[in-house]
């Protein structure tokens, strides 16, 4: 399974890239259909899901608890991780140059950000554009979405479950793109391909399932 997606990705890379680049004008210029059809089109060919990302600050307003508490945790600043001089130590034992900025290094961007290279997902901002800065901002580390899955259309699903103050089947959710906590969940960034990775100790989901993401708030709603 991992290794058929790792070869799908690495043939239909370049491909991908610039469909994406493509796209990103229009989108972020008026969110326009164009960007969703041709991000359909690529989020097939790379076997994923094919809902966008929307970025961790849209989910604060009902999970503040669990925003907080994210914010703090090493997930949610992983971005910073990838900036020249920072964590240089574990770079240098990984045979990573520890002054160089890998901030905008696709390969790493990939699980250090949220959602990079799919629609609506993190992208790498011009340095004196301040919207676009705060934009990706909002996609920076990893983020809500990295875990439960691009937010789009089942934030929708919410909406309606907190306006109508209702009960839910959570497999309403599932089928418009929330994840089912799974190994997958994590093993699509806690893998070999992490240069980090000690495979002396592979990531073991079950002890690790739920260890630095956030609080816990028990859910009353879910049926
Ligand atoms: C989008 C990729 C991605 C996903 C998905 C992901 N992680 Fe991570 N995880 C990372 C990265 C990147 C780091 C390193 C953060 C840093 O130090 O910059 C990390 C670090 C960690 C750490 C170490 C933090 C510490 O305190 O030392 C734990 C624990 C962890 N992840 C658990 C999980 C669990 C549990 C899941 C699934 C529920 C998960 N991760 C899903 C990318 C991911
Ligand atoms: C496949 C996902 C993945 C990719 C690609 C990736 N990382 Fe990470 N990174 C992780 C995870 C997961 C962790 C947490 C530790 C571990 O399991 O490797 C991490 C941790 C780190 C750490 C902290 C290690 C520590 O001991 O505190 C550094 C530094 C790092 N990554 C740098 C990079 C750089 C630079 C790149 C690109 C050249 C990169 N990573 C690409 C997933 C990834
Ligand atoms: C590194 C992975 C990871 C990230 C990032 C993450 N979560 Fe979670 N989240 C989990 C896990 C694991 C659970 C527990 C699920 C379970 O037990 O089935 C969970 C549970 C939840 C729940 C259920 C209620 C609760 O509090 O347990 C909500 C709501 C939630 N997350 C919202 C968020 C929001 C909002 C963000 C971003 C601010 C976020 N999550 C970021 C892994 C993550
Ligand atoms: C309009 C409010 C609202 C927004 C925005 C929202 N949620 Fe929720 N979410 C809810 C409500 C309400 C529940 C059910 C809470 C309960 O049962 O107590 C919920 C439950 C959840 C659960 C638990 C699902 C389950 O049953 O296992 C997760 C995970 C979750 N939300 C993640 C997110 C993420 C990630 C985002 C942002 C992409 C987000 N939510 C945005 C209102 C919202």
């Amino acid at each position: 399974m991992k290794r058929t997606f790792t070869a799908v990705l690495l043939i239909g890379g370049v491909g991908v890239g610039m469909l994406l680049w493509g796209a990103a004008v229009p989108a972020s210029a008026d969110g326009g259909s164009q960007a969703a059809l041709t991000v359909a089109a690529t989020t097939a060919a790379m076997g994923d899901s094919p809902h966008a990302y929307v970025g961790s600050s849209k989910c604060k307003k009902c999970h503040m608890k669990q925003n907080k508490s994210w914010k703090k945790t090493k997930m949610g600043n992983a971005l910073e991780t990838l900036r020249p001089g920072v964590k240089a130590d574990a770079k240098k034992a990984h045979g990573l140059d520890p002054t160089k900025d890998y901030t905008t290094d696709a390969t790493c961007l990939k699980c250090h950000t949220t959602g990079h290279g799919h629609e609506g997902g993190y992208f790498i901002p011009d340095a004196g554009d301040k919207k676009a800065l705060k934009k990706a901002g909002k996609l920076a580390g990893v983020g809500c979405e990295s875990c439960h899955g691009p937010g789009a259309e089942y934030i929708k699903v919410f909406e309606d479950i907190q306006k109508n103050k209702r009960k839910y089947d959570v497999k309403e959710l599932y089928s418009v793109g929330l994840t089912k906590m799974d190994a997958k969940a994590c093993t699509n960034c806690h893998n070999e391909t992490s240069p980090t990775y000690d495979a002396s100790k592979p990531f073991d989901f079950d002890s690790m399932k739920d260890t630095d993401t956030h609080e816990h708030i028990p859910l009353k709603q879910r049926d």
